[in-house]
C-alpha cells in the first residue's frame, strides 16, 4: 500500500481526520511519506559530528553537569519474559522462574553497577550532581528478584545524590503484583509506569503479550491501595486487529481509571536504529520481519484510521489532560513527566546519563550510545571498557536547532526570551535554519509566530514529529 492509499484507509463510522486534507495535498507529500514510514523520531536529537572522541564527551558532560540545576539519571534492565511483536528494544528473554535465570539477574545488576562506577570515575561531578529523577527503565525491571533490586538501589543511593530525586520504575503488569509494589514503595519509588498497549485482551494477545487487561487494572488499583498515585500507562494505536472503535474503548477505559499519566504512541514500524530512540533499537520486531500482513483475519489499520484514532485520543483526553511532551499526557492538576521536562523543556534541557545496555547519554555538546547486544555489552565490561558503541558531537549550529526542536516537541509555546537566555542573547530568528522553517510552517498553518512565541496549531501538534524530522536544515547550509 502506498502512503496516499494508506491515508485513504478510513473508518466511515468516524469523522474524516482533521489532518487528512493537509496530508492529501501533493505539496505536503514529504510529510505524508514521513508519517507513512513512521519512524520513532521525536524524542531523540542526534548529534552531527561522528566519531567524537570519548575524552571530549566526558569533558563536555562534566562541564554541563556542573552547571546543571539537576540531571536525569537512568538505569536500563533488559530482561523480559517474552518478546512483544512490535518491540525492537534490546532485551534478554528468559523464564524468570527458571533457576538458571537467577544468575542472569545477578549478572545484569553486577554489570550495571560496574558500568555506573566507570561513569562515576570518568565524570567526577556525577557523584554530587542533584538527580532530578531516577528511572529504572526496561525491558522489564519488575522481573528483578527483590534481593537484586535492593542491591541495585543500595548502590545508586550510596553513590549518587538522591537528596531531591523522584524515583520512577518501569514494569510490566504480569510481574507488578502487590508485594512487589510494596517493595518499590519502601525503596522510595513514587512513580510507576507500565505498558498495557490496549485494554482489550484480543489486541493484547495479538501483539504477543502474556498478560490480561484485568491484570493492568489490578496493578493500577493495587498501586493506589498502597499509596502509589503516579501510575503511567503506555497505550499504542495502529496495532494488528485494532479498529478505531477499539481505541475509543481504550480511551473510555483510561478515563474511567482516572490515570495520572498516559503515553499514547502510534505504532512505529521503521527500524529504530535509523532514527534511534532513547534506548537504541536492537533487532527487528516480529511485525517488522513479517511486514504488515493480516494474521488470523486481523489486519493493521492504515494511516487514515490511525489519525482517526489519534483524534479520539485528543477528544477524550482534552481538556482533562495536557499533552507535554508529544504523546505524553498528564492529568491537568498534576505535573508533566519530570524526566521528560528535564531533558526537553527549553528552560532545562539538562544532561541525561543512561547506564545499561542500549542507553543513550547526552549533554548540549555531545552524546554517547551504549552497545545494544547483551553478549558484546558483557564482553566490554568484563574487559573493563565502558560499553559505548558510538559517540557524536553536536556543532554550534545544531545545538541551537536541537534546543529549538526539543522545545517544539514539548508542545509548550517556544519562548524567544528563554531561548535568548540560553544562547547569549541570540534570538531563534537569528538562526537562518530555524527562521526559514518557522516561515514555511507558518505559511502552512502548522504554527504561529507572535511576539516571540512559537505556538503549534492543532495540525502542527499532530504533525510535530514530521516537522521536527523533515523541516529543519540540520547541516547549517542555510547559514552560508
Ligand atoms: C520498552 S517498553 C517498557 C515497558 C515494559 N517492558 C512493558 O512492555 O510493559 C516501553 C513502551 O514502548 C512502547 N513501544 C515499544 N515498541 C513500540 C513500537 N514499535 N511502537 C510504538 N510504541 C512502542 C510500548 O508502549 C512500551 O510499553
Ligand atoms: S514491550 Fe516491554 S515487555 Fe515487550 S518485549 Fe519490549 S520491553 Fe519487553
Amino acid at each position: 500500500m502506498n502512503a496516499l492509499a494508506s491515508l485513504n484507509d478510513l473508518d466511515p463510522q468516524y469523522p474524516l481526520p482533521r489532518i487528512y486534507d493537509f496530508l492529501a495535498q501533493p505539496e505536503n507529500s514529504e510529510m505524508l511519506d514521513y508519517v507513512f514510514r513512521d519512524p520513532f523520531g521525536c524524542h531523540v536529537f542526534p548529534g552531527d559530528i561522528p566519531r567524537y572522541p570519548l575524552a571530549n564527551f566526558f569533558a563536555d558532560m562534566e562541564k554541563d553537569i556542573r552547571a546543571a540545576k539537576h540531571i536525569h539519571l537512568w538505569a536500563y534492565i533488559p530482561t523480559c519474559r517474552y518478546r512483544c511483536h512490535f518491540c525492537q528494544y534490546p532485551t534478554v528473554i528468559l523464564n524468570p522462574a527458571a533457576p538458571s535465570s537467577q544468575q542472569v539477574f545477578t549478572d545484569v545488576v553486577d554489570l550495571n553497577i560496574k558500568e555506573a562506577q566507570m561513569w562515576l570515575e570518568r565524570i567526577p561531578s556525577l557523584a554530587h550532581a542533584e538527580v532530578g529523577e531516577f528511572n529504572i527503565f526496561g525491558g522489564t525491571p519488575s522481573l528483578l528478584p527483590e534481593a537484586e533490586l535492593r542491591r541495585l538501589m543500595a548502590f545508586y543511593r550510596q553513590h549518587f545524590n538522591f537528596s531531591q530525586a523522584t524515583l520512577r520504575f518501569e514494569g510490566e503488569p504480569g510481574s507488578l503484583g502487590k508485594p512487589y509494589l510494596r517493595v518499590l514503595k519502601e525503596l522510595g519509588f513514587s512513580k510507576i509506569s507500565f505498558g498495557a498497549q490496549s485494554f482489550d485482551d484480543r489486541i493484547i494477545t495479538a501483539c504477543g503479550r502474556q498478560h490480561s487487561a484485568a491484570e493492568c487494572v489490578e496493578t493500577i488499583n493495587n498501586a493506589r491501595d498502597i499509596g502509589l498515585e503516579w501510575v503511567s500507562v503506555d497505550l499504542i494505536y495502529g496495532m494488528l486487529g485494532q479498529s478505531v472503535s477499539d481505541v475509543q474503548a481504550d480511551m473510555e477505559k483510561a478515563l474511567q481509571l482516572a490515570l495520572s499519566h498516559i503515553v499514547c504512541t502510534k505504532l512505529h514500524m521503521e527500524e529504530f536504529m535509523k532514527t534511534r530512540t532513547g534506548v537504541s533499537g536492537d533487532r527487528a520486531s516480529l511485525w517488522q520481519k513479517k511486514g504488515l500482513i493480516d494474521i488470523n483475519n486481523m489486519s493493521f489499520p492504515g494511516l487514515g484510521k490511525q489519525y482517526q484514532m489519534r483524534e479520539l485520543v485528543e477528544k477524550y483526553l482534552n481538556p482533562g489532560y495536557v499533552e507535554h511532551p508529544t504523546m505524553y499526557f498528564h492529568q491537568q492538576h498534576r505535573p508533566a513527566e519530570k524526566w521528560k521536562a528535564i531533558i526537553t523543556d527549553l528552560d532545562q534541557q539538562y544532561p541525561e546519563v543512561a547506564i545499561g545496555m542500549g542507553g543513550s547519554s547526552k549533554c548540549t555538546r555531545s552524546e554517547a550510545i551504549n552497545i545494544t547486544n547483551f553478549k558484546s555489552y558483557k564482553e566490554a565490561l568484563n574487559n573493563d571498557c565502558l560499553p559505548i558503541e558510538e559517540s557524536r558531537g553536536i556543532s554550534p549550529h545544531l545545538r541551537e536547532v536541537n534546543a529549538f526542536k526539543m522545545a517544539l516537541s514539548t508542545l509548550i509555546p517556544v519562548d524567544d526570551a528563554v531561548f535568548r537566555q540560553r544562547f547569549g542573547g541570540k534570538s531563534f530568528m537569528d538562526n537562518p535554519s530555524i527562521k526559514q522553517t518557522l516561515e514555511k510552517m507558518a505559511r502552512k498553518n502548522l504554527l504561529t509566530v507572535k511576539e516571540g512565541l512559537v505556538t503549534l496549531t492543532p495540525n502542527g501538534v499532530t504533525l510535530v514529529e514530521a516537522i521536527i524530522n523533515t523541516q529543519f536544515d540540520i547541516t547549517g547550509a542555510s547559514e552560508a
